[in-house]
């Protein structure tokens, strides 16, 4: 495969589009997801307009034995990435008190378990190659507490301080590690949070997922350490720096509360 990047969560949103950026930049592709349905006609597509090689790959990513088989059968393909794109994650809007701890359970493996595993799985032959990417999905919520989605948040904290710092570790070696950090974006992922009637997205105009994809793609491509998408969202993040941190919980909490 020519500089292949590995991408989970390629079904939907911010993933799909990115496909297709890297599709576009001639990478051949693996792609990750539970409904191969999707990453089939993706496939399909991708190969006719670009003339790439793409492999597809059913599994959810919650399952550590899933990952481990995942990099098994890449392994048996011969395939060092040249980039892995730790895409794949989801929210969900509750009070903590309330929220489903099997769903909590499953987004913590996913959003922290399955991206750090990954990370560890394909990171030494990167470094052996001397040249690649990680590429870290996190959120403009790593900057702050967030009441309602309080997991949800701590977990994209965890990918940016966690991304941050392999960066660090990996200065010199000829692979860089990038966090993305969208705001609100139109992809599923609000459907699947059961995110509604909130502030957070009242009235905003939200970029789509192919505009967040392909300035996460350039991010990548510089070795950029943060990406925060949009001026606004730079701004807000900075911003987290200078309020108290109990303020800036009030703030989430007053744009997220469940109506
Ligand atoms: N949209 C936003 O407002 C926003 C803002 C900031 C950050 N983000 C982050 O952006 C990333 C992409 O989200 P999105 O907005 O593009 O949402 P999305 O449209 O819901 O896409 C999520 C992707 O993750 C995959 N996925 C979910 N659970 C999985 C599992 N157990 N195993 C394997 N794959 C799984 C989904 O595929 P299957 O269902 O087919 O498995 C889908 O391809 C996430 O990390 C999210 O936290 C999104």
């Amino acid at each position: 495969m020519a500089k292949p990047i590995l991408i989970t969560g390629a079904s939907s949103g911010i993933g799909y589009e990115l496909a297709k950026v890297c599709a576009a930049h001639r990478h051949d592709l693996v792609l990750v997801a539970r409904r191969e349905e999707r990453l089939l006609e993706l496939k399909a597509e991708l190969q006719q307009a670009h003339g790439v090689q793409v492999l597809t790959y059913r599994g959810d990513l919650t399952d550590a034995d899933t990952r481990q088989q995942f990099y098994d059968w890449t392994q048996f393909k011969g395939i060092t990435p040249y980039a892995l794109v730790n895409n794949a994650g989801f929210g969900a809007l509750a009070p903590f008190a309330e929220a489903d701890w099997d769903n909590q359970n499953a987004m913590l493996q996913l959003n922290i378990v399955a991206l750090t595993h990954l990370t560890r799985l394909y990171l030494p032959a990167m470094i052996a190659q001397g040249q690649g990417r990680i590429l870290n999905v996190a959120s403009t919520a790593a900057f702050l507490p967030g009441p309602y989605m309080a997991v949800y948040y701590a977990s994209k904290a965890f990918v940016l301080s966690f991304t941050e710092a392999i960066a660090t570790e990996l200065e010199g070696s000829g692979v860089t590690a990038t966090t993305l950090c969208p705001g609100p974006t139109q992809s599923e992922f609000q459907a699947r949070a059961e995110i509604k009637n909130v502030k957070l997205f009242e009235g905003k105009s939200v970029p789509t997922s192919a505009v967040v994809a392909a300035y996460g793609y350039e991010a990548m491509e510089k070795g950029q350490r943060i990406a925060v998408h949009g001026a606004v969202n730079k701004l807000l993040s900075f911003s987290t720096r200078l309020l108290p941190r109990k303020n800036l919980a009030e703030v989430t909490k007053g744009l997220q509360k469940p109506a």
